[in-house]
C-alpha cells in the first residue's frame, strides 16, 4: 500500500496562486482531510508562513493551531530549509532549534528538512532539534541532473543521511525534471541501500509526473506526495483522486476515504473559483511546459528570468541566456537549481549575457556563495571565474552556521515592544521588517493598517 501525503494546503496554492489561500480556507478543508486516511498533510512552509504576515494579515503561528484543532488525527507536516528555516539566509543554531521546538509544540508531526546543496551540515541542527523535541524528521534530497548528481550520488547521500537519525527520506523534485525511467532506477537503489520509509515529491510542470510517481510506485516507493483536484496538476502536484483511482483495487491501493474526499472537492472548487475570478490563477500555470525536460530549468525560475529580460527591454537575448544557464551552473560547481541557488544561476546568467562580459557583474549572494557562505558545492567550482569575483578573498571551508552568533535573545530585546511571544520572536527572526509591521497591526500599536512596502528579491520554487 502506497501512502499519500496530501499538499494542496501548502504546496498546491503555493505553485498555483501564490500562496494565498487563508486561514478559513485551509482550516475548512484540513476539517475534512482529517477523515480521509492521509500518511500526513503538509501545512506550513516559507511561502505560507510569509504571506500570512505579508499578504493576508494572519497570524502564521494561529493557523498551525486552527489546523491542529481541525485536524487531530492525521499528521501535519512542514518544509523546512535546513539552516535557512523559512528564510533565505543561514540563521544561528539558537534560532534553528527554537523553530523546531515552537513548530512541534504548536502541532507540527512532521518537519521535512531539505538543503538546496544537499550540504548535509546544513541540515543537522534542524534533525537534532526536531527529535529533541519528539518530532519526527524527514530529509529531503534537492533531486537535479548533472555530471555529478549520479544514482551512486544520492545513494551515498542517502547512507549519510540515514546515520544523521532522520525517520524517512524524501526525494524532492521541485523542478518536476525526474523522468519515469530514472525514478524507477533511483528508487530501486536507493531500496537497497537504505531501510527508512522513502518519499517523492514532484510537480507536474513538464507533464511527466503522474508516470514517474506510477513508476516510482512500482519500483516500490512508500510515500507519494499529491494535491486535491482541482487545486492540482500544471506546476502543483498530481491529483489525489486521479492516483487514488487508478491505484484502486491494486496492492498499491492507497485506501483513500472517498466519501470523505467527495465533501472536500466542492468547498475546493468554490475555493479555487475565486482565484480564478481574481486572476491571481494564472492559466498558465496549468499549462505543462516539457522544454523544462529540455533545459533542465524550473518553470518559475524561466517565468522570473522572462521577467528580468522583458524589464530590459532584453527578450531578444532568451535563447542566450536559456544557453548560459548550464555554463554557469558548472561554474558554480552544478548546484541544484532550487531556491535560492536558481535564483542566482538565472540572475547571473541574465547579468553575463547584458554586461556583454561574463562575470562582469555580480549579485551579493553569487559573492557570498563563493566564500562558501552556504556551504560545499556539490562539484568544484571554477577558480578562475571565482577568483575573477572575490579576488584572493578567504573562503570558509567550516559549516557556514559555525560562524553565527546566537540571535534568538538579541532579538527578543530589541522586539520587547511588539513580540508577546517567542513565536512573534521567530516570525520578526525570519521576516523582519513585514512581521514587525504585521505584529504593530495585531497588537493594536499601528494606527492605520499599512501596507508592507518591502518586496523579496526571491522568489521560491520549491
Ligand atoms: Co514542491
Amino acid at each position: 500500500m502506497v501512502k499519500i501525503v496530501e499538499t494542496s494546503v501548502r504546496d498546491g496554492h503555493q505553485s498555483l496562486f501564490a500562496t494565498r489561500m487563508n486561514t478559513e480556507e485551509v482550516v475548512s478543508l484540513a476539517r475534512i482531510y482529517d477523515k480521509v486516511g492521509y500518511h500526513a498533510i503538509e501545512v506550513w512552509g516559507g511561502a505560507t508562513f510569509d504571506s500570512c504576515l505579508r499578504f493576508l494579515n494572519e497570524d502564521p503561528w494561529e493557523r498551525l493551531r486552527l489546523v491542529r484543532e481541525a485536524c487531530p488525527n492525521t499528521k501535519l507536516q512542514m518544509l523546512f530549509r535546513g539552516q535557512n528555516i523559512l528564510g533565505y539566509r543561514h540563521y544561528s543554531d539558537d534560532v534553528v532549534e527554537m523553530f523546531c521546538r515552537k513548530a512541534i509544540e504548536n502541532g507540527i508531526d512532521i518537519i521535512r528538512v531539505f538543503d538546496a546543496l544537499n550540504d548535509i551540515r546544513n541540515l543537522k541542527m534542524a534533525v537534532e532539534s526536531t527529535k529533541k523535541y519528539g518530532g519526527q524528521c524527514q530529509i529531503a534530497l534537492s533531486y537535479t541532473t548533472s555530471p555529478v548528481h549520479t544514482i551512486e550520488y544520492y545513494v551515498n547521500l542517502a547512507k549519510e543521511v540515514e546515520k544523521l537519525g532522520t525517520d524517512s527520506l524524501c526525494i524532492k523534485d521541485m523542478a518536476g525534471v525526474l523522468v519515469p525511467e530514472d525514478a524507477e532506477k533511483l528508487v530501486k537503489a536507493l531500496k537497497k541501500e537504505i531501510s527508512i520509509p522513502l518519499e517523492l515529491h514532484s510537480h507536474c510542470t513538464a507533464g511527466v509526473c503522474e508516470m514517474t510517481y506510477m513508476a516510482a510506485i512500482k519500483a516500490g516507493i512508500d510515500i507519494v506526495d499529491t494535491s486535491l483536484s482541482p487545486l492540482s496538476n500544471g506546476t502543483a502536484q498530481p491529483s489525489t483522486q486521479a492516483l487514488a483511482v487508478a491505484l484502486k483495487g491494486t496492492r498499491h491501493d492507497p485506501k483513500l476515504n472517498f466519501e470523505a474526499i467527495h465533501q472536500a472537492e466542492p468547498l475546493m472548487t468554490k475555493i479555487v473559483n475565486k482565484y480564478v475570478a481574481n486572476g491571481l490563477l494564472n492559466p498558465k500555470s496549468l499549462q505543462i511546459n516539457p522544454n523544462i525536460l529540455t533545459y533542465q530549468v524550473p518553470g518559475g525560475m524561466l517565468s522570473n528570468m522572462i521577467k528580468q529580460l522583458t524589464d530590459q527591454g532584453a527578450m531578444d537575448r532568451y535563447e542566450e541566456v536559456l544557453r548560459e544557464i548550464p555554463r554557469v551552473r558548472k561554474d558554480l560547481g552544478y548546484p541544484p537549481l532550487v531556491t535560492p541557488m536558481s535564483q542566482m544561476v538565472g540572475t547571473q546568467a541574465v547579468l553575463n549575457i547584458l554586461a556583454g562580459e561574463r562575470y562582469k557583474m555580480c549579485a551579493k549572494e553569487v559573492k557570498d556563495y563563493l566564500h562558501g557562505r552556504y556551504g560545499q558545492a556539490p562539484a568544484p567550482i571554477n577558480e578562475e571565474v571565482r577568483h575573477k569575483i572575490i579576488g584572493d578573498d578567504e573562503v570558509i571551508s567550516c559549516r557556514p552556521a559555525d560562524l553565527l552568533k546566537p540571535e534568538f535573545e538579541g532579538l527578543k530585546e530589541k522586539y520587547r515592544d511588539i513580540a508577546r511571544c517567542d513565536e512573534d520572536v521567530l516570525s520578526l527572526a525570519l521576516f523582519e521588517q513585514v512581521a514587525a509591521d504585521f505584529l504593530k497591526k495585531k497588537y493594536g500599536e499601528s494606527e492605520r493598517a499599512e501596507e508592507s512596502s518591502e518586496t523579496d528579491e526571491f522568489e521560491m520554487f520549491i
